[in-house]
């Protein structure tokens, strides 16, 4: 007994010492994705743009080395934060990052307050999410921040009475809120709002309904995956030959899915931080490389989070020189200012949230393939949910 007792305190020593020295030579990043079921895309883009980053910048800053540990949350909360609490207790990670959707980042922000570890949401993106936690920083963007600017052009461009279809959670409400909020103010009207559930939505009946509305446009948002879905059903239903439009937030026409989407995409408006038609020299390069990384995958706007996040993690790890934990780190994320895919960016040191510019974007054919163009932009546009 006495013996056995020994030789356990032994090994623990030294698992507590491979633990120690594990610590002082690698900076661990938790990246917790949904990577198979609905929102299997978003976790594809977004591991492959972290890789991306780090092939581009190497794995060694600071002295440290760099190691992403991927986990797949299957996009149940409950599951992200088991996951979570894994990578804090036994992995002993220095950051957790990714957060598919609102409710994975909502179940995980308690256990970055509660182990004061950075928290990098690279892809959710309801309002509220930066007030879960001190600890949470966003590198993606905000329903408010892409909803508003819609609103402001839809009036000034003979749409005026519009039926609102959301995806029945956290971004699709503040979505639905912030377009209705700003439509009105201009003169607009939303006639009906209508909501479909997140998991398996059957979007036929609610279509039928916007139909026999016959409003000038549907206004959507439903998350990054589910946008191919709803063009199929607008076209099937024969919404586009009833000269209803289609408008939405960018994540109906994902740089993901839309070169299959076909004709019924065309002339489609919408709003967003990223396309992958950006016309700069930075973002024109990011998209060949990343493409050549993956077998010519187009990176959508949930790549150019995961990209900007670990700019955000390894310039955080520079400034604080891999000393003094979490809450150095996190004091490091904060007021970063930098140019990335998407144009300018700024994380807001008050909020922790992104700042960044909206776009204005038309669904147009170039050289046979589908893209977002951009034609106009708000500049340095900051989550209008935060001054509520
Ligand atoms: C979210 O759940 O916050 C979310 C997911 C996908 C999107 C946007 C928001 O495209």
């Amino acid at each position: 007994m006495q013996k056995r007792l020994f030789l356990h305190a032994i090994a623990l020593a030294s698992l507590t010492a491979t633990g120690a020295m594990a610590q002082d030579n690698t900076f661990k990043i938790g990246l917790i994705l949904p990577m198979t079921g609905q929102q299997a895309t978003t976790g594809r883009q977004i591991e492959a743009a972290a890789r991306l980053y780090m092939a581009q910048n190497g794995d060694t800053v600071a002295g440290k080395k760099i190691q992403l540990i991927v986990k797949d949350d299957t996009s149940l909360p409950d599951a992200t934060r088991r996951l979570a609490q894994e990578l804090v207790v036994n992995d002993k990670v220095n950051v957790l990052a990714g957060f598919g959707i609102t409710p994975s980042a909502l179940a995980t922000a308690p256990i970055a307050t509660q182990s004061k570890t950075p928290m990098v949401v690279m892809a959710a993106a309801t309002s509220s999410i930066t007030q879960a936690s001190p600890y949470i920083v966003r590198t993606s963007f905000t329903l408010p921040q892409a909803s508003v600017a819609l609103a402001d052009w839809a009036p000034k461009n003979g749409i005026k009475k519009v039926v609102t279809l959301v995806s029945d959670y956290g971004p699709g409400i503040d979505a639905e809120k912030f377009f209705k909020e700003r439509l009105t103010f201009n003169g607009g009207q939303v006639t009906e709002s209508l909501r479909v559930p997140l998991r398996g939505p059957d979007f036929a009946p609610f279509l039928q309904k916007v139909r026999d509305a016959k409003p000038d446009a549907l206004f959507v948002f439903v998350p990054s995956g589910a946008g191919a879905a709803v063009m199929k059903q607008f076209a099937e239903r024969g919404l586009d030959k009833a000269g209803i439009k289609l408008i939405g937030t960018g994540d109906v026409t994902d740089d993901d899915q839309l070169n299959d989407m076909g004709d019924v995409a065309v002339g489609v408006v919408t709003s967003h931080h990223y396309s992958a038609a950006h016309p700069s020299a930075m973002n024109k390069k990011f998209v060949e490389a990343f493409g050549k990384a993956n077998k010519g995958l187009r990176p959508n706007f949930m790549a150019v989070g995961g990209y900007d996040g670990m700019r955000v993690i390894y310039e955080a790890l520079k400034t604080s020189k891999g000393q003094g934990g979490g809450d150095a780190l996190l004091a490091a994320m904060k007021g970063q200012i930098f140019e990335s895919p998407r144009g300018k960016m700024f994380i807001d040191a008050q909020t922790r949230d992104v700042v960044q510019d909206i776009y204005l974007r038309k669904v147009e054919r170039k050289d046979g393939q589908l893209y977002n163009v951009e034609f106009d932009v708000i500049k340095d546009v900051k989550d209008p949910g935060k001054t509520k």
